[in-house]
C-alpha cells in the first residue's frame, strides 16, 4: 500500500541529500542541486503528484494541460532503470494528448516538469550546475519526428528565449536532414550537439552550465555506458535567469505563430521516458559520469 506520509518524508529527504551509494547504478559524485528522480514505489499511487502538500519534486500546477493533472500525464513504463536511478528511483514517461494544452496556447501541445525549488534567480542559476536527463523510446507511443519538439530546456526569467534547449524532430525553418536526431542548441539556435534518436536503448545526455563563464560543455552516453565529454566548452549566452524545464514541448506545423495556432494530429498519445532527471554542483569541475 502507498502511504503518503512516507513518500513525502522520502521525497524531501531525496531533494536535499545525494542519493544513498549503496544502490545505484552509477554514483553521483556531486552535491545535488535538485534532485528530479521519482522513488521506487512513488508510482502506486501518483497522486501525491497533484499537490504542493505532497510533492516535494516537481510543481504540481505547471506546465501542463488545464484540465490534466501529472498523475495523469505520468506513466510508468516497464524498463529497465537508467544509469542514475539505480534500484532507488523509477524511470517515468512524460506524455501528451489533445488535453495538453496550457493556458490558451492552442499551438502547443505540452507537458514539462519544474523542479520545485527551481527559482529564477535561485541556486539553479548561479555558479556552475550540471543537467542530467536520461531518454528512453515508448514504442507504443512514438514522438512524430515531422514536428519539432523542445524536451528539455533552461528558458530565461523573462521567458523571451531558451539558453539552452534539448530538441528533436524536424526544427520549423531548418533542415529535415537531422529529424530522427537528438539536438542541443544555444539560445541563438546554434547547435552545440546532435546525435541519433536511439529506439532501443537509454540515452544519457548532462549538461554543463558555467554561468560565470557563459560556457556550455555537453556529456553523453547510450545504455548504461560512462557519460563523456561530447562538445565544448563552448562559449554561450547564460545570462537571463529562469528556469529548467523537462517532459515534451511538441510544436505545430504550418503556423507562424507557433505558440497560438497550427496543425496538431487528433488523439496524440505520444510519450518521452525519462530517468536520472537532476542538478548537481559542478563547482570544481565535479560531473557525475
Ligand atoms: C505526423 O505529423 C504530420 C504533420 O502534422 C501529420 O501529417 C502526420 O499524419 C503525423 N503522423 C502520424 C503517424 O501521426
Ligand atoms: C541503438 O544502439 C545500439 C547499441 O549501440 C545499436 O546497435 C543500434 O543500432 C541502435 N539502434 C538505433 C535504432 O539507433
Amino acid at each position: 500500500m502507498h502511504r503518503p506520509t512516507l513518500a513525502v518524508a522520502l521525497l524531501s529527504a531525496s531533494a536535499t541529500y545525494a542519493a544513498p551509494a549503496l544502490v545505484a547504478r552509477a554514483d553521483i559524485k556531486c552535491p545535488i542541486v535538485f534532485d528530479g528522480r521519482l522513488p521506487t514505489g512513488s508510482d502506486a499511487d501518483p497522486s501525491w503528484l497533484d499537490t504542493y502538500a505532497t510533492n516535494a519534486i516537481y510543481n504540481p500546477d505547471y506546465v501542463k494541460g488545464n484540465d490534466i493533472k501529472w498523475s495523469e500525464i505520468l506513466k510508468w513504463p516497464a524498463v529497465e532503470a537508467s544509469r542514475f536511478d539505480g534500484t532507488n528511483f523509477i524511470p517515468f514517461e512524460v506524455t501528451i494528448s489533445d488535453k495538453s494544452i496550457f493556458q490558451k496556447q492552442n499551438g502547443f501541445r505540452r507537458a514539462g516538469l519544474q523542479f520545485l525549488k527551481d527559482a529564477s534567480d535561485g541556486e539553479g542559476q548561479k555558479g556552475v550546475k550540471t543537467l542530467h536527463f536520461s531518454v528512453k523510446q515508448d514504442s507504443a507511443r512514438p514522438l512524430n519526428l515531422t514536428h519539432e519538439y523542445l524536451n528539455a530546456w533552461h528558458e530565461a526569467a523573462d521567458y523571451s528565449s531558451n539558453q539552452i534547449q534539448f530538441q528533436t524532430g524536424q526544427l520549423i525553418g531548418k533542415s529535415a536532414a537531422d529529424k530522427n536526431n537528438f539536438k542541443i542548441l544555444d539560445r541563438n539556435g546554434k547547435s552545440l550537439y546532435s546525435v541519433a534518436i536511439n529506439t532501443s536503448q537509454w540515452q544519457n545526455f548532462a549538461i554543463k552550465l558555467d554561468y560565470t563563464k557563459n560556457q556550455v560543455q555537453v556529456y553523453y552516453s547510450l545504455g548504461q555506458a560512462e557519460l563523456k565529454s561530447v562538445a565544448g566548452p563552448t562559449s554561450a549566452n547564460l545570462a537571463g535567469g529562469g528556469q529548467f524545464q523537462i517532459g515534451i514541448l511538441k510544436k505545430p506545423t504550418g503556423s507562424s505563430d507557433v505558440v497560438n495556432t497550427g496543425y496538431q494530429s487528433k488523439n496524440l498519445n505520444e510519450g518521452q521516458i525519462y530517468g536520472g532527471v537532476f542538478l548537481e554542483d559542478s563547482t570544481n569541475n565535479c560531473v557525475s559520469l
